[in-house]
């Protein structure tokens, strides 16, 4: 695993956005896998500018994103589905045929799950994978549990979730309840991860998931295990560690 230590947000995202723009340059047809949530919208805003400038073009490019809520029409503006295309696809060149999210509008968990599995087979599997950190250490929506779970699942939120996720909703109450996530294993095949961590609120969980044990009650403890894992944080989410 290798820590990259930002000043501030704007520097974490401007380093992020130039790791995922390395990997479209070299790889223009490759699979990005993506998420949504505060932290990476300054990276996204970052690729947005650079393919403004001629500097980035994603028209070969596909993406998957982490998770969905169930139950979420894509119009909705809590939509992860709205959320890519007010951020990213929207701005860029990517053909949104090739742009992917769970469906959170199918009912049947199973079949939104086999299908996304499905989905993320057919494109061959992710070349890059872009996490965020839960405060709880979720990566995707895979919560903190007794298992790590392979693939593609309908979660039940944990209430810490439900109420960090408050802030975008206009009460608690229209805080979706389950999401369909990514599973683990499906995030563990990803050919390189970055993780984008910022903020003094979230220093604890990074020294626990970077630096603690290899456990499913967090999550995100098994990046360790990969053999290619980028942390870009910045100062503050990196205070409690010595770096
Ligand atoms: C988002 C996702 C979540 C977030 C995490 C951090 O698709 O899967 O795991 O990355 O909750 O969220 P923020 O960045 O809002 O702190």
């Amino acid at each position: 695993m290798k820590i990259i230590k930002a000043k501030d947000y704007d520097d974490m995202s401007r380093k992020a956005a130039n790791i995922i723009s390395a990997q479209v340059i070299m790889k223009p047809n490759c699979v990005l896998g993506l998420a949504t949530g505060s932290t990476p919208i300054g990276t996204y805003a970052q690729l947005v500018d650079w393919y403004n400038k001629g500097d980035l073009d994603f028209s070969g490019v596909t993406t998957v994103n982490l998770d969905e809520y169930k139950g979420l029409t894509r119009d909705n503006d809590q939509s992860y589905y709205y959320f890519m295309h007010d951020n990213l696809f929207g701005k860029v060149n990517v053909d949104l045929k090739r742009t992917f999210l769970p469906n959170g509008t199918e009912a049947d968990s199973e079949k939104a799950c086999r299908d996304y599995d499905q989905v993320i087979a057919d494109v061959g599997g992710v070349d890059l994978q872009l996490l965020g950190l839960g405060h709880n250490g979720h990566i995707g929506f895979n919560e903190p549990g007794d298992t790590f779970v392979a693939q593609t699942h309908c979660v039940d939120l944990a209430e810490s979730t439900i109420k960090a996720n408050q802030r975008f909703f206009a009460s608690i109450d229209e805080v979706p309840r389950q999401a369909y996530t990514m599973g683990i294993r499906t995030i563990m095949q990803a050919k390189k991860i970055l993780v984008v961590v910022s903020g003094a609120d979230k220093a604890k969980i990074v020294k626990e998931a970077f630096f603690g044990a290899i456990t499913p009650k967090v999550q995100a403890s098994v990046l360790q295990l990969h053999n290619d894992v980028i942390v870009v944080a910045d100062e503050a989410a990196l205070s409690e560690l010595a770096l």
